[in-house]
């Protein structure tokens, strides 16, 4: 293959369009004011209020980073829904909420209100949620549950993180609130250990330092399903993520929650150094920073730029892209397009005939519950007339639990019924290898597996075939074979007399391409297999045709003499015969009509099949 010279700056101009329209958008929110840094906590006063960083990480790791993305700050509440994660990752659900609640408050996050009926915090975003859960960080002392939680966010970062001691130390001196929130708590048993060791740990979580480049990874981790898109690392569960997102779309915004999900439409959290992260799941993590917030502790600039984002780019989650439709790619039957099991022009007639009664669904995308419904809808349809019903999942790259459940549900019932169910294209690690496995340990869901629809198109045609009149066995006349009709009784015993029986093994390779061609082979027992090279792919070979009894391979040598343009390989034990194409010559020499016959009906047979071809992709376009 000729070698491909990049042209221009290729990767610097792919990345270009996001990386350009965050360095825009950056300008233009710099000219934003309002808002003061939180001086509560009198460290964080003295910050520099112009610094202005914004990060969107890709769910594969890509940093798109513009401004101050690697200037340090303090974690703040950002920490609280990893820190929830990590409680639902080792402790489950049901204990969790035992601890804590999912109710949004439309309070402050420092608000003094508890869930009195339940006995706990209402949600794990506002600080007695927040501290009900750092409770919960595993430890069997002090310096070790701080070690936990440090290797959680480094874990979430992928690198090592630290806590910014100056900070630590001005909020324990200054977190009397947070101090009479532990104490109710402990007073109404919601937390059971000393508060003060309890705070310790979640003023030292909120002093974690990072980067808004750190902040965007950890939040495209909750995009990737809770696998860090740098390391690999899988740090939570997708089912915690879920739980996770959902606190942070209701809760995680405290008394902006609902206008926050009304204009941007995402999973966020805020902390009142004044960093946001926004998670939009399966694509990317969004994070930016710059201190000064409004009076409900949100950074000013950071709600600018999400609802700018989310409106540049159309990622509220409400906005629908699903078109359940596109999962069936196309649908046909088998008397159009047939395998590429070469025929007689017997078979090929029954199939023509019949081969309505084998139906192919190609699907594609991903499978959930309402394109699998359509899926599945269609496919009945088609059931109600077809013998056989192929379904080529090569093309589904997802199938979730709730796809796998209705395709068993079908699998069962169709089992009951005439139809075959056919699957192919079914990759092995694959997204459906688990309803296979479910399928093969159930009893009553029967399912015919196969590698491709070519493969599984065949054996349809087969069991459509098997029992038509003209099963020809091992030895048939020269007069039966497609090639020699027309022939009379005397030209065909001169055929015979040069035709000599070969025997071949599975996986013997017959002809091979590029070599001369001298023989051609009619093939009396077994099937064998045309394979070409694939461009580009070393020495992967595609099989383009299979061939059967009563047909003839390597017939082009009697046109052209050239090279095989294929190789042909047995696919089992294969007896044929073969003739010598200078032999044929010669003898065809004394008698001209011998050519002539064989000549027109190997036209004909190329004109059947150009034909056939023709509307196959008329079919498939
Ligand atoms: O509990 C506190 O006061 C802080 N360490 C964290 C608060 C925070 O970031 C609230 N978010 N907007």
């Amino acid at each position: 293959m000729n070698k491909i010279e990049p042209i221009g700056r290729p990767l610097q101009a792919a990345l270009a369009p996001v990386q350009d329209y965050l360095a825009e958008l950056h300008a233009r929110v710099s000219a934003v004011s309002g808002g003061n840094p939180a001086d509560y906590i009198p460290e964080l006063g003295k910050v520099d209020p112009e610094l202005f960083g914004i990060a969107i990480a890709t769910v594969d790791g890509q940093v798109y980073a513009v401004g101050d993305a690697d200037v340090p700050f303090t974690i703040q509440s950002v920490s609280k829904p990893f820190m929830y994660g990590y409680a639902l990752q080792h402790y489950g659900r049901p204990a969790v909420l035992e601890q804590v609640g999912v109710e949004p408050t439309g309070e402050a996050f420092n608000s003094i209100v508890l869930d009195e009926v339940a006995n706990r915090p209402f949600n794990p975003m506002v600080n007695a949620g927040a501290i009900a859960v750092a409770e919960m960080m595993l430890g069997d002392t002090q310096e070790k549950r701080i070690a936990n939680m440090l290797e959680l966010f480094s874990d979430l970062a992928g690198r090592k993180l630290e806590i910014d001691d100056a900070v630590f130390n001005s909020e324990l001196a200054t977190g009397h609130r947070n101090r009479a929130i532990a104490y109710m708590m402990l007073n109404t048993a919601m937390i059971s250990r000393d508060p003060n060791e309890v705070l310790d740990l979640y003023f030292r979580q909120c002093s974690v330092k990072v980067t808004a480049r750190d902040l965007a990874i950890m939040a495209a981790t909750l995009a990737n399903d809770g696998k860090n898109p740098l390391t690999g690392k899988a740090v939570f569960d997708a089912q915690y993520v879920r739980d996770v997102l959902t606190v942070m779309n209701s809760c995680g915004m405290y008394d902006y929650a609902g206008e926050w999900a009304y204009e941007v439409g995402m999973p966020a959290k805020s902390g009142v150094s004044g960093c946001i992260i926004a998670v939009i799941p399966g694509q990317i993590g969004i994070s930016v920073y710059s201190p000064p917030i409004d009076r409900q502790g949100n950074s000013v600039r950071g709600i600018r730029v999400c609802q700018e984002i989310s409106n540049e780019f159309e990622l509220h989650a409400f906005n629908n892209r699903t078109n359940v439709r596109s999962v069936i790619r196309r649908d046909y039957r088998a008397d159009l397009v047939r395998s590429n099991r070469l025929r007689t022009p017997e078979e090929r007639a029954v199939l023509a005939k019949e081969g309505a009664r084998i139906a192919v669904i190609e699907a594609q995308g991903a499978l959930f519950f309402g394109s699998t419904e359509q899926l599945l809808r269609r496919l009945m349809h088609l059931a109600a007339e077809a013998r056989y019903v192929i379904v080529d999942f090569k093309r589904v790259h997802l199938a979730d639990r709730s796809a796998r459940k209705l395709i068993v549900r079908v699998a069962r019932a169709m089992a009951q019924g005439e139809t075959e169910l056919v699957f192919a294209g079914i990759a092995e690690n694959g997204p459906l290898e688990s309803l296979i496995k479910a399928l093969a340990e159930s009893e009553d869901g029967r399912v015919q597996l196969f590698r491709d629809t070519d493969t599984a198109l065949e054996w349809c045609e087969d069991r459509l075939l098997t029992g038509a009149p003209f099963d020809l066995g091992t030895k048939f006349a020269v007069s039966e074979i497609n090639l020699f009709k027309g022939l009379s009784p005397a030209e065909c015993r001169l055929i015979e007399s040069i035709i000599r029986p070969l025997m071949f093994d599975k996986g013997d390779v017959i002809m091979r391409e590029g070599d001369d061609a001298k023989l051609f082979f009619v093939l009396a027992r077994g099937t064998v297999s045309v394979e070409i090279k694939v461009p580009g792919r070393g020495e992967r070979r595609k099989r383009v045709a299979s061939i059967g009894p009563g047909l003839t391979f390597g017939e082009m040598a009697l046109l052209d003499g050239g090279k095989r343009s294929a190789d042909i390989v047995a696919n089992e034990r294969v007896i044929c015969y073969g003739l010598g194409v200078e032999e044929l010559h010669a003898l065809a020499a004394e008698h001209p009509n011998v050519m002539i016959t064989i000549l027109s009906n190997l036209t004909r047979e190329f004109s059947e099949r150009l034909r056939h071809a023709n509307e196959e992709i008329g079919v498939l376009e």
